[in-house]
């Protein structure tokens, strides 16, 4: 008998054809997300699941899932599986790195320039018929040529965006945890400096590092409280990396520019006061969606399936001990 698998979301067709030529594949194209319950009833007799951030794997799930042998998260980041349980309970857990980088670059750009020349702001004035013509000051926005840019995480994504900043002949710095090599730096002409310097010298302050108790709230108040008054936030990596009450606190005073967010806390529920923000950019978490690399990621995920349960070696293995 071949192993059963689950996909808890909808996911393209070629992405379902490949698994089944190896799994009987169950698979909720509904897309409706799968409460707690409804998840571990469903995983109850399958060796494998493709899943998304809309499904919490953690060890209360895992003990209702006595096959399971690997989980396959369909995005680079993987917040919403807790490795170590995982680990115990000898499930292999895998992500997506790689294919996304360039896309979410991209939209990273997307959002800088959005919200640096308010085009969301003055799209939406024009729809709704307020333009009587052309205006010497009408919608001033920032400068995004010879500004700095500041990326908080030099990983494969910040480079990528990093790459980019150079058409605008920007000066760009970057803080990490650790220092990347000179060869790195090189190719990003981006200089490392404190994370107070970043904060300090940045017009433009861009998010690139994985959620994690470490980066949980990261940019916060005491943050916020040393960039720049005009300076302009744009997180794309995760919700939770920026304390978002600190933020609208920030941005109902004027302390800060702008922001650009396509992740919040408690996604999809976003704090309704952002919505009032005329120099706010929202987007509801795609930075990685273009057509080309979501059908990438759903089948890289595959891919690492099919790997896991046929050969126990999935490329983007999380997890090794597992
Ligand atoms: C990721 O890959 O982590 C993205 O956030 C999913 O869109």
């Amino acid at each position: 008998m071949r192993p059963k698998v689950l996909v808890t979301r909808e996911v393209f067709d070629e992405t379902l054809e490949y698994l089944a030529r190896f799994f009987e594949v169950e698979s909720n194209q509904s897309d409706a997300p799968l409460t707690p319950a409804q998840l571990a009833d469903r995983l109850a007799d399958k060796e494998g699941a493709l899943t998304t951030l809309s499904e919490r794997v953690d060890a209360a799930l895992l003990a209702q899932c006595p096959t399971l042998k690997a989980v396959c998260n369909i995005a680079v980041g993987f917040n919403n599986i807790d490795l170590k349980a995982c680990t115990e309970r000898g499930v292999m857990a895998t992500n997506t790195p790689g294919v996304l980088d360039d896309s979410t670059a991209d939209f990273t750009w997307a959002l800088i320039l959005a919200t640096a020349r308010r085009v969301t702001e003055s799209e939406a004035w024009l729809r709704a018929g307020q333009w009587s013509g052309w205006k010497l000051k009408q919608f001033l926005g920032t400068d995004v040529h010879h500004a700095t840019l500041g990326i908080l995480g030099l990983g494969r994504i910040g480079q990528a965006v990093a790459r980019r900043a150079r058409g605008f002949d920007m000066t760009v710095l970057y803080h990490n945890t650790r220092r990347l090599s000179e060869e790195v730096e090189k190719s990003c002409h981006a200089a490392y400096v404190s994370m107070d310097e970043l904060l300090a010298r940045a017009d433009i302050l861009t998010l690139h590092v994985p959620y994690s108790p470490a980066t949980h709230h990261i940019i916060g108040a005491a943050q916020l409280a040393k960039m720049k008054n005009m300076a302009i936030l744009i997180n794309a990596a995760r919700g939770g990396v920026v304390d978002d009450q600190d933020l609208i606190e920030a941005l109902q005073q004027g302390r800060i520019g702008g922001a650009g967010l396509d992740v919040f806390e408690n996604e999809p529920k976003l704090d309704q006061r952002f919505l009032g923000f005329k120099n706010v950019v929202l987007t509801p978490h795609i930075a990685s969606s273009s057509e080309t690399t979501r059908r990438n990621m759903a089948m890289l995920a595959a891919e690492n399936l099919v790997a896991a349960l046929t050969t126990g070696k999935p490329p983007n293995l999380l997890n090794p001990p597992a």
